[in-house]
């Protein structure tokens, strides 16, 4: 599991629900939510959690250009998502390999995923986001990708999308993933977008070959509607750790759901 975060008590929730499970977990700040907490101060909170002995990961979550993916390697991150899939392909390729040949050597043990396909919507509440076929991680353009960027993992699309959707149900294309993972049989896939999915997909996604799954969005609506409704039940409470427990709750409850979901509780 990998869950975005952009608040300390966020994290902390994750961290913790994670623990009692004795799952690992991937955290993760996308730029905006990175220019938030700070690229430093998020990697130094992970830190400390793992010298207390939590097995937690921080990963740069669709860095998309070399200053920020940089910015966030040299700040100590554990593993990056350079995510030039918007550009040209050769440009993607230039890019993530530049990217990953800088992070090797600078860190021997950090990871860099890489991200193939267009992968639509972002991490809100959306009516529609139309998706076709033509959007899809090509096979063979995988394989290519992965051979010459020397990613450790592959960012795919295959009828996922970003966020969540009132006007539309959102699908899987198992058929698609499984010919991906024919074409690169050794490399962990990424499932961004699992926001909005129904549970026995994403089950279907990692049985055939997901190895991990992106959540945001639906953290992000659990938070604000926790926060909100305690705010409005309690409007003279002042005090950020009476009134952020609710929300803080809500995290951890959903974190473990989540990991249950993705059979990863026991793994440590
Ligand atoms: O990288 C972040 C995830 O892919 C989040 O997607 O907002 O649809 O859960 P989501
Ligand atoms: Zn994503």
């Amino acid at each position: 599991g990998h869950f975005n975060f952009s608040t300390a008590d966020q994290l902390k929730a994750f961290v913790e629900a994670a623990a009692e499970l004795k799952s690992p977990i991937m955290v993760g700040t996308s730029e905006g939510e990175a220019d938030f907490v700070g690229w430093e101060q998020a990697a130094i909170l992970v830190r400390s959690y793992q010298k207390d002995g939590f097995t937690v990961f921080l990963n740069a979550d669709h860095h998309k250009s070399w200053e920020t993916t940089k910015t966030a390697i040299d700040a100590g991150y554990d593993t990056v998502l350079i995510d030039a899939s918007k550009l040209p392909y050769e440009d993607n390729v230039a890019l993530t390999k530049k990217i990953a040949d800088y992070a090797r050597s600078v860190n021997s043990v950090i990871t860099v995923e890489g991200e193939l396909g267009y992968l639509r919507g972002s991490s809100e509440v959306q009516e529609k986001v139309e998706i076709s076929p033509s959007d899809y991680t090509r096979p063979e353009q995988a394989q290519d990708f992965v051979s010459r960027t020397g990613v450790d993992r592959l960012a795919v699309v295959f009828g996922n999308i970003h966020g969540i959707v009132t006007e539309q149900e959102e699908h899987l294309d198992i058929g698609a993933l499984q010919k991906i993972v024919q074409a690169v049989p050794g490399i962990p896939l990424v499932l961004h977008g699992a926001s909005g999915l129904p549970a026995e997909e994403i089950k279907m996604a990692i049985q055939n070959g997901v190895a991990n799954v992106h959540i945001n969005t639906e953290l992000r609506v659990a938070y604000h509607d926790t926060l909100h409704e305690e705010l409005e039940k309690e409007p003279q409470e002042t005090t950020p750790y009476k009134y952020l427990k609710p929300p803080f709750e809500a995290m951890k409850k959903m974190i473990k759901e989540k990991l249950e979901l993705f059979g990863s509780p026991g793994k440590i």
